[in-house]
């Protein structure tokens, strides 16, 4: 069924695990992420960004959302707004249905943040629907703001505590060395988050989930894939698996995936037009792809994540 997220998370929380939360823009994409949910009996939250809404059409997307659980009835998926930049977007998606929403404050001062999520939590809350709210900066290249390496900045664990009593938000992300896009990190760098800091945040917040942004891997396999097939995506670098997955030991309960899907999705279209220049029915190369998410998000879901048979 559609479910919040409170549910996924305390159980996440408890075992030490993540629930995926997979971006979704297409029919594709969602099959290819449901089927792998549905077959390592993994919790699935799918989420729809503002561009996502504005590509498709919000009534396709929740559509294609409630078609999977027609499919899958035996699943648990949530069904939540990714960077709500507005009180008025967060009503949208309340009022659509959506049983989590996060608003993204993080561009704000902390007491205008604070005043937004407050907004949305009494709106949501009032409706049975959870927030997820966002403190810190991350680097990289979002819906409309490009934040600098120089802007980011990491969450401050006093202010974590603060911001969480003061706005009632259900879960937080948070700023710890991750970003969004393809290029996380320096190609000759060693990539590290500050697990530390992720220690110290989750020890002062006992009980309550925690979400890293900007989570993808940056899958190599499929970079090169687009590289070896005419793409070009020089130095894309991603956060190690191991370190996503000890992140999930110390309260990160969501884990946010959008760049692995689009380069699972576009290596394999490129190798697919490669390999049948002659081909011009979409399903051809739509198929393999879909397949390749797949495949990806199971590996994630088992390897990763460690929600499968959860
Ligand atoms: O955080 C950003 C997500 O990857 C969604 O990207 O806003 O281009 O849909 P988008
Ligand atoms: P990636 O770009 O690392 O996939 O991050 C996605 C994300 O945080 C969506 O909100
Ligand atoms: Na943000
Ligand atoms: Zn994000």
């Amino acid at each position: 069924p559609l479910v919040t997220t409170k549910e996924m998370f305390k159980k996440a929380y408890e075992g030490g695990y993540a629930v995926g939360a997979f971006n979704v823009n297409n029919m594709e994409i969602i099959q290819g992420i449901v089927k792998a949910a549905a077959e390592t009996k993994s919790p699935l939250i799918l989420q729809v960004s503002a561009g996502a809404r504005k590509y498709a059409s919000p009534v396709y997307l929740k559509k294609l959302v409630e078609a999977a659980l027609i499919e899958h009835p035996e699943l648990d998926i949530a069904l939540h707004l990714d960077h709500g930049e507005d009180f008025e977007i967060c009503k949208a998606c309340i009022d659509d249905g959506f049983t989590s929403v996060m608003v993204d404050g993080s561009h704000l001062s902390f007491e205008e943040n604070i005043e937004l999520t407050k907004k949305v939590v009494e709106y949501a809350h009032a409706r049975g629907v959870v927030v997820e709210a966002e403190l810190g900066r991350l680097a990289g290249i979002e819906d409309a703001v490009n934040v600098s390496a120089e802007d980011a900045t990491y969450t401050d664990p006093k202010q974590a505590v603060e911001f969480v009593e003061k706005t009632g938000c259900d879960s937080l992300a948070i700023a710890i060395g991750t970003s969004h896009g393809a290029y996380k990190f320096a190609a000759d760098s060693d990539p590290k988050l500050d697990i530390e800091r992720l220690k110290v945040i989750s020890d002062l917040l006992p009980g309550f989930p925690l979400v890293l942004h900007g989570a993808s891997s940056v899958v190599p396999e499929y970079v090169a894939m687009c590289n070896e097939y005419g793409g070009k995506l020089v130095d894309a670098k991603g956060c190690p698996e191991p370190q996503l997955r000890e992140s999930a030991k110390y309260g990160i309960c969501k884990i946010n995936i959008d760049s692995d899907l689009r380069l699972a999705l576009t290596g394999t279209i490129r190798q697919q037009f490669s390999k049948d220049p002659s081909n011009f029915d979409p399903r051809k190369y739509l198929a393999p792809a879909r397949e390749a998410i797949y495949g990806m998000v199971k590996h994630k879901m088992i390897n990763v994540l460690g929600c499968d048979q959860k």
